[in-house]
C-alpha cells in the first residue's frame, strides 16, 4: 500500500555491491545490480520516510525523492553508515559487500609478462559492518535489517547468520545459477530476532521491500510503546 506509515521516520539503506580496487582499472566485485535496495529506498519514500541511500557500484538510476550517497569500497561503506547512522530509525544492508578486499593496491596497472606466471592476489578480510552497527546501535530502539544469499540449506543457515550478525531482521535469499542477482523479481523469507519467518512469495522486488517495511514499521511501533 501507499500509505504514509512511515511518515516522521529516517532510514537509511546500503544498495548495490562493494568494489575492492586491486589496479587502477580493475577491481574485486560481486553480481549484486542495486535493484533490492534501490526498490527499499523507493518503497519507503513512497511511503513517507526520510531516506538515505547509500549506493555501492550500482548501475540503476538514482530513485526519486532519495538522498543518494555513491560509494565504492567496503571502507567506504563503512563510514557513510557509520556518519549516517545515528539519524536513522532503521537501518537496511541490502548491499553486497566484500568480505575480503585485496592486500595491496597496485599504484600502476598490474602488467603480464611472457613466460611469467602471475603472482597470486592475496586477501584480507574486510569489517563486517552489519554485526559491528548492530552491536553498537547508535540510536535506542534502531531496527537493523541484514540481507543474506544462500546456496543451500537456507533456514539453517539463515538462523545461524541472523545470531551470529546480531541484527533484528534477516531476508534470505535462495540463489543459484539463474536466480534473484540482476533479475527484477525476488523470492525470499524475512527472519526475526524474535523467532519469526515471513515467507515472501516469487514476485517483484517492490513487493520483497514492502514486506521488510512492514515488518521495520511493526518493531518501531512496539519500541515506542
Ligand atoms: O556474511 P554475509 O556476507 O553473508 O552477510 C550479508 C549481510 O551482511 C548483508 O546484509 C551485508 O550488507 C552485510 N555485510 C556487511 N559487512 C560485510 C559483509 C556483509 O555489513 N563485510
Amino acid at each position: 500500500g501507499t500509505a504514509p506509515d512511515l511518515a516522521g521516520r529516517h532510514v537509511l539503506v546500503t544498495s548495490g555491491g562493494t568494489r575492492e580496487p586491486l589496479d587502477p582499472v580493475r577491481y574485486l566485485g560481486n553480481r549484486s545490480s542495486g535493484r533490492q535496495g534501490h526498490a527499499l529506498a523507493a518503497t519507503a519514500a513512497a511511503r513517507g520516510a526520510e531516506v538515505t541511500l547509500i549506493a555501492a557500484g550500482v548501475e540503476v538510476p538514482d530513485p526519486a525523492g532519495v538522498t543518494v550517497r555513491r560509494v565504492g569500497t567496503a571502507a567506504e561503506l563503512r563510514a557513510a553508515v557509520l556518519e549516517a547512522a545515528p539519524a536513522a530509525d532503521a537501518v537496511v544492508m541490502a548491499a553486497a559487500v566484500a568480505d575480503f578486499r585485496p592486500a595491496h593496491y597496485a599504484t600502476g596497472k598490474i602488467k603480464k609478462r611472457d613466460g611469467v606466471e602471475p603472482d597470486p592476489i592475496p586477501l584480507v578480510r574486510n569489517p563486517d559492518i552489519l554485526a559491528e552497527i548492530s552491536a553498537r546501535r547508535a540510536r535506542p530502539g534502531q531496527v537493523v535489517v541484514g540481507f543474506a544469499a544462500e546456496t543451500d540449506d537456507v533456514l539453517a543457515n539463515g538462523r545461524a547468520k541472523l545470531a551470529r550478525k546480531g541484527c533484528d531482521l534477516l531476508v534470505v535469499n535462495e540463489v543459484g545459477a539463474e536466480k534473484v542477482f540482476g533479475s527484477d523479481h525476488n523470492e525470499a523469507v524475512v527472519l526475526g530476532a524474535d523467532g519469526s519467518r515471513t515467507p515472501v512469495p516469487h514476485g517483484p522486488k517492490e513487493d520483497l521491500a514492502d514486506v521488510v517495511w512492514d515488518l521495520v514499521r511493526d518493531r518501531l511501533a512496539d519500541a515506542r510503546g
